[in-house]
């Protein structure tokens, strides 16, 4: 601060060598106040009529300075810093007690700290740089909302309408720069930014041709929302000239700040054709409506002699002077003097210099004016304790016809974009949520109510270079060939399917990523985005945590996620192997039945059927024979009964099924696999000390070391699926960990490995762009469009067409069990038993006829040998039918002759 002040020493010695006689204006009954405007500018006319007009409302009402006069000294800057400066010196070497001024923010900021020295209050409306509101400048007070609150409303604005980016215009002066930064800081807020700062030279250097040149610069860039921050009549040719190019039209958005709408308010009629700025949006210090703001505004004409409209400024104008004269009353009330004493820092100095005296009363005169509250012309005046104005607030515009505007709704710091007035506002809680922030439609550029994108593909002569990975493996998600140099894939075609449906053509190269012999490391790929060598990445990139942190992704076009993949031993190679489809129960029982059915068959038969007869060794053997030979449906013994028929038609049918059963179980058992029980998962191999494979150039490799802490030794890198192969079968690996669509290819070639347990990360695959890139947001609508209507599913099934292994997990699924039979089973028993049952008493009916009737006809002649009732039934029973019949009817004749 003393460095500063030292300069401003130096300057004024250089200046005042000569001798600056001592003008002393504030003579007894004058209290004089000083004004630095440039008087032929726009602010600078309204303002030092207003000024004029508020001096002689403070000289005619003597509750103010009672019998003192105001007197207004006015400097003219003429768009000059240096005069600026030169003015204020003037003032300050005049005992004046304050300043209004300087108009601009670089005279201010070496003003003040002079003003800081010489304890003269310095009172600015317009130079409004953010920076001034600092504790560097006590002495500076800005009595119109700075820089900082209009910066925030286009912010706000920008917001509201949803773009991200914004390419700023604006002079390369001290006003300007403090804006922009405070600008870009609310954007960041908003997560927008400012993607092109196009510069012009400061106060009325810039020219037609630099104009000219920042704004093809802009025309060439994505953005389409450009904010222009700058003197009016510098605005106004910026303005002039996109005109002229055609910027002001369909697809741009312009924001002036409260530079054209005091343009607007004070010059209305001067505006050519080539000056009506249709669809600009502007701002404008918002002041509440008032009895004495209409009376002011009634007053204007015969105080302007219709020379100039009044604006906002105006009202600040006047409103200062008023401050001013209430903190002086105030300070002459409470017993003050108009005095000045001699500077020490000054008064040792030669020359003039020595003559500058700092106000007694310029401490009192600041706290009064700090402790301001009143009403005005712009509404309720008093200061918040970081000296900036209580409520700021602008008027949103949107120039509508000849200039002419519409306001669409006001911003305030309050509640941020309404469409009530913010003074409305102020008595409910503050709610600036962004479902609270309202505007009226707007009329854009071109006319159109249609809101613009606010971004177009840049036309800068380049095509976008998008890198691609030249894979060696998997090459159905992107492959280079490399005698025609034709790119292809699956990702390829994704991303040329998205591209159609942009709004905009985006001519575009792929740039191939790799060596062509090894898979390339996508984090390097990535890497080259931010670093500018390519400007997209297309292909099999995961989005994953680290890389989201470095570049915008679009929607995943496809589901990714890590999986384990194991070998697994083949359960079906052992000699007992054949023993497998079935459970122990389900043998026995299997077994038991072909015996039941061989007996109950028998039983049957054997009465009637000559191939069941014979010795008893020989009917076993054939009964044994006929039950099992039923497996192979080789029995060759015909069935005679209607019961046996009916016992082998139900039991040839339960074979069938059980024979057909295990054919599929066995072959599931030969060439299924079956998964190491050490690994069923992420868990398990984290807790073995196993080799794992995972691909070359992946994240893989260092999402395993990384996140879950598996050494670097254990990882293997492995390149082509042929090696992976290899590296499974040999035991080189216990398993593999990659991303689930390279490992549903590898499964279905190689359906000896399966993946065990979940995915163990949810993700996919996306297109990488630089951060905040509104492409990356155009190809994310672009690839859900694809989504919705089958077009990414389509484009999967002609390059990931899987082949189907037919085989399921192993895990002690594959053997049969009894009860999946058990009704086979009880179906054919419960047929045997019943057939067996009516057989039975068949039999006993008809041995007891038989035997009845040989009771009654024979007894025995010669004392033959009696036998028991069950010898005669056995016997009955183990006679052909026939036989008995025959003898039966024989032993009949004999008896009835
Ligand atoms: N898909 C391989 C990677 O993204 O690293």
């Amino acid at each position: 601060m003393y460095l500063d002040f030292l300069k401003v020493v130096v300057l004024l010695s250089l200046l005042f060598v000569k001798g600056l006689s001592r003008q002393n204006s504030t003579s007894a009954g004058n209290v004089t106040i000083g004004s630095i405007f440039t008087k032929t500018s726009l602010n600078g006319q309204v303002a030092d009529i207003a000024m004029r007009a508020a001096v002689d409302d403070v000289n005619s009402d003597p509750r103010i300075l009672g019998d003192r006069t105001l007197v207004l000294s006015t400097s003219d800057s003429n768009f000059s810093g240096f005069r600026g400066i030169i003015g204020g010196l003037r003032h300050m070497a005049t005992d004046i007690v304050a300043i209004i001024g300087p108009q601009t923010s670089e005279m201010a900021h070496i003003l003040s700290h002079l003003a800081n020295e010489l304890h003269v209050p310095l009172l600015s409306f317009t130079a409004l740089d953010p920076t001034l509101a600092s504790l560097q400048y006590p002495y500076l007070i800005q009595t119109a909302p700075n820089d900082l609150y209009q910066m925030t409303a286009i912010a706000d604005m920008i917001n509201y309408f949803g773009y991200k980016e914004v390419a700023v215009i604006y002079t390369d002066d001290e006003q300007s720069r403090g804006s922009m930064v405070a600008l870009g800081d609310r954007l960041a807020e908003r997560l927008c930014r400012i993607t092109y700062k196009a510069v012009l030279p400061p106060e009325l250097n810039a020219t037609i041709e630099n104009i000219t040149e920042v704004l093809v610069q802009i025309s060439r860039r994505e953005s389409r929302v450009v904010v222009v921050h700058a003197f009016e009549s510098v605005g106004r040719m910026v303005l002039k000239m996109a005109n002229s190019l055609k910027m002001v039209q369909n697809g741009y958005v312009w924001i002036a700040t409260a530079w054209l709408s005091t343009v607007l308010d004070s010059r209305p009629s001067s505006a050519t054709p080539s000056e009506v700025f249709e669809g600009v949006l502007t701002l404008r210090p918002h002041t509440p409506d008032s009895a004495m703001k209409t009376a002011f505004f009634s007053r204007w004409k015969n105080l302007s002699h219709g020379s100039i409209g009044l604006n906002p400024y105006g009202l600040y104008a006047y409103d200062t002077v008023m401050i001013i004269a209430h903190a002086v009353g105030e300070v002459l009330r409470s017993g003050g003097n108009i005095s000045f004493t001699h500077n020490p820092i000054l008064s040792s100095m030669r020359g003039s210099l020595s003559t500058l005296r700092t106000f007694d009363a310029g401490e009192q005169l600041l706290d009064n004016i700090k402790n301001t509250s009143m009403t005005g012309l712009t509404g309720q005046i008093a200061f918040q304790p970081d000296k900036s104005m209580i409520h700021p607030a602008f008027d949103i515009l949107n120039v509508n016809g000849a200039a002419g505007y519409k306001q669409i709704g006001y911003w305030s710091n309050y509640s941020g974009l309404s469409i009530v007035p913010p003074e409305e506002l102020y008595d409910k809680p503050a709610n600036r949520s962004s479902a609270n922030q309202q505007l009226r439609s707007v009329m854009w550029p071109g006319n159109t109510k249609v809101q613009p994108r606010g971004w177009v593909f840049p036309n800068n002569g380049r095509p976008l270079r998008i890198g691609i990975p030249k894979r060696v493996s998997y090459e159905l998600f992107v492959s280079m060939d490399e005698d025609t140099k034709e790119i292809s894939g699956y990702c390829i075609d994704v991303f040329l399917a998205a591209i159609k449906l942009l709004p905009y053509t985006a001519h575009h190269v792929f740039i191939p990523f790799g060596d062509g012999l090894k898979d390339p490391n996508y984090t390097q790929l990535i890497d080259s985005i931010t670093t500018g060598a390519i400007d997209a990445a297309v292909g099999d990139i995961a989005i994953v945590t680290k890389r989201t942190k470095r570049v915008d992704f679009t929607q995943p076009y496809i589901e990714s996620g890590l999986l384990v993949v194991v070998p697994i031993r083949n359960q079906g190679s052992g000699a007992w192997a054949f023993l497998q489809p079935f459970t122990g129960p389900m043998w026995a029982v299997t077994g038991a039945f072909f015996v039941m059915v061989g007996i109950v068959i028998w039983i049957l038969e054997h009465r009637i059927n000559d191939e069941f007869r014979g010795p008893p060794r020989q009917q076993l053997i054939t009964l044994l024979w006929f039950g099992f030979s039923t497996m192979f449906f080789a029995h060759r013994e015909n069935t005679m009964s209607t019961l046996g028929r009916m016992i082998l038609l139900i039991w040839l049918f339960v074979v069938l099924i059980i024979t057909s059963s295990y054919t599929a179980s066995y072959t599931s058992i030969l060439t299924l696999q079956q998964i190491p029980p050490s690994i069923r998962g992420i868990e398990s191999l984290i807790n073995t000390d196993d080799p794992i494979g995972v691909q070359r150039g992946s994240f893989v490799r260092d999402y395993l070391n990384d996140e879950l802490h598996i050494p670097k030794s254990r990882l293997i890198s492995l390149e082509t699926p042929e090696e992976c192969e290899d590296a499974l079968t040999s035991g080189r690996v216990s398993a593999i960990v990659d991303e689930r669509p390279y490992m549903d290819l590898f499964l279905s070639n190689y359906c000896k490995f399966q993946a065990v347990g979940q995915e163990f990360t949810k993700s996919g695959w996306g297109f990488a762009f630089p951060r905040d890139s509104p492409l990356a947001i155009d190809m994310s609508s672009a690839i859900l469009q694809l989504s919705e209507n089958g077009e990414l599913k389509r484009i999967g099934d002609k390059w990931l067409k899987t082949q189907d292994c037919s085989r399921g997990n192993t895990e002690g699924q594959d053997e049969l069990q009894l009860i999946s039979f058990s009704g086979l089973f009880l179906m054919s028993g419960t047929a045997g038993f019943l057939a067996l049952i009516i057989y039975l008493c068949k039999v006993i009916v008809k041995y007891n006829r038989n035997n009845g009737q040989a009771t009654e006809s024979t007894t025995p002649r010669n004392g033959a040998a009696r036998t028991t009732p069950i010898q005669r039934f056995l016997s009955f029973f183990d006679h052909k039918e026939e036989d008995l019949d025959s003898r039966s009817k024989r032993k009949h004749s004999e008896v009835i002759p």
